[in-house]
């Protein structure tokens, strides 16, 4: 039984030794950071498969819900969410901002965005040729788009940003982590939810306060919960894939290139950065709520489950060379927002952020090329997101 994470050989491929023990045994269990044991899918259709299956909970408290580690853990148990609740709570809760959500709504924020990312390209270019575009770009761009949804002020921005990165980075312990997380819902959303409710304004967090707050649906804790998950969920996956995603295209030249000169491959090239990247590595979390029989085995009531969908990702069952970055690559579904009833709510606003981002930073600053090399960068795996801390570039 091999243990759950296990370090990447390749910086921009899952760890091998998942699709090794595949061939060995397809579904296996791991032993997770608590001693605990996990059945382990890297299968695509398998996970495919569990995802939509009813059978299965996403409900956090279960003693036996998997956790990459104890802090998390902590986390979700004190701000509650519907990404870790099963119908029908899930279901009430997911459709209070699914409308905010709507592909429809999230083309309402195109010209935002679009003005968002031309001011960090400027910033960019203002600088002697020399930039960090994590944390010139990737960073910020994300920070902005979610802070603009939520309605943060503008001024608390970068606040909002060095506190993501600070929680993200190397050098925080996950206790630290923990406590940073808790007292940033405490103090600063507390405080925010309660400006809100002595001035409402157009945003999500207004509407949820004026239509389910004041009305006694949701607690000022529920929206302080919420809250927090659109600002870390919403946030860190979308600025992960975009370093990530330009990080793939400034190593890979010719795809590069090939974006550069068609722009209108866009839309591909961001589907293939998002099946190539899939940032979220601690998998799709799951324990069973009945007897499951899958691919030959039996997962009994109450077992955990990882679903590796990064591995799928790479299934070469379904994706040829799974491992070559190519931006032109057949459309077929990725798992990266996963799918089923948790699928990623916030699909349609990562699509258009990635898109007009990476669009726009290649044909503005055509001859971007990275001044290390890959294997020089510093990632971070710790947390349930991967990514890189600093890419440096010239032009
Ligand atoms: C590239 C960026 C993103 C990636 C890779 C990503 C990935 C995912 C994945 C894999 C899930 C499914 C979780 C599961 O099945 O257990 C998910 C759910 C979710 N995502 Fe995203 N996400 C991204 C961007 C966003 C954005 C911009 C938001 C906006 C707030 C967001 C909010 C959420 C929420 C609230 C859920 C929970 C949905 C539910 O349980 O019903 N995500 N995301």
């Amino acid at each position: 039984m091999h243990k759950f994470p296990l370090p990447r050989i390749h910086p921009m491929d899952p760890p091998q030794q998942y699709r090794e023990a595949e061939v060995q045994c397809p579904i296996h269990k791991v032993e997770q950071w608590n001693g605990k044991q996990a059945w382990f899918f890297t299968r695509y259709d398998d996970i495919r498969s569990l995802l939509t299956n009813p059978r299965t909970s996403a409900d956090a408290s279960h003693p036996n819900y998997p956790a990459q580690n104890a802090a998390l853990a902590i986390v979700r148990k004190d701000y509650q969410v519907f990404a870790q609740m099963d119908p029908p709570e899930h279901t009430s809760e997911r459709r209070l901002v699914a409308g905010d959500f709507s592909v429809q709504r999230i083309e309402l924020m195109r010209p935002k965005i679009q003005a968002l990312v031309d001011r960090r390209i400027e910033a960019i270019l203002s600088k002697p040729k020399k930039a960090d575009l994590i944390a010139d770009f990737a960073g910020p761009v994300p920070c902005g788009v979610i802070c603009t949804l939520l309605g943060v002020p503008e001024t608390d921005h970068s606040l909002i940003q060095s506190w993501a990165r600070e929680i993200s980075s190397l050098n925080t312990s996950s206790e630290t982590a923990a406590v940073m997380i808790k007292d940033f819902c405490d103090n600063y959303l507390t405080n925010l939810v309660r400006k809100k409710n002595a001035a409402p304004e157009d945003d999500l967090l207004s509407r949820l306060i004026v239509q389910q707050m004041r009305t006694g649906h949701i607690s000022e804790l529920k929206v302080v919960s919420l809250a927090r998950l659109f600002l870390t969920a919403g946030h860190e996956s979308s600025s992960d894939t975009l370093g990530l995603g330009l990080a793939a295209l400034l190593y890979n030249q010719d795809q590069l290139a090939l974006l550069r000169d068609n722009p209108a491959l866009i839309k591909g090239a961001v589907e293939e950065i998002l099946r190539y990247t899939d940032v979220t590595h601690s998998g799709r979390l799951r324990t069973a709520r009945e007897d499951i029989e899958i691919g030959g085995v039996t997962v009994r009531k109450d077992d955990a489950i990882i679903m590796h969908q990064p591995t799928a990702n790479r299934d070469p069952a379904l994706f040829p060379n799974p491992n070559q970055f190519d931006i032109c690559r057949p459309p077929r579904p990725h798992l990266t927002f996963g799918t089923g009833i948790h699928s990623c709510i916030g699909q349609p606003l990562a699509r258009m952020e990635l898109q007009i981002a990476i669009g726009s930073l290649i044909q503005r600053i055509p001859t971007l090329r990275p001044t290390q090399a890959l294997e020089a960068l510093h990632f971070h795996h710790r947390l349930a997101i991967y990514g890189l801390e600093s890419l440096p570039v010239t032009w």
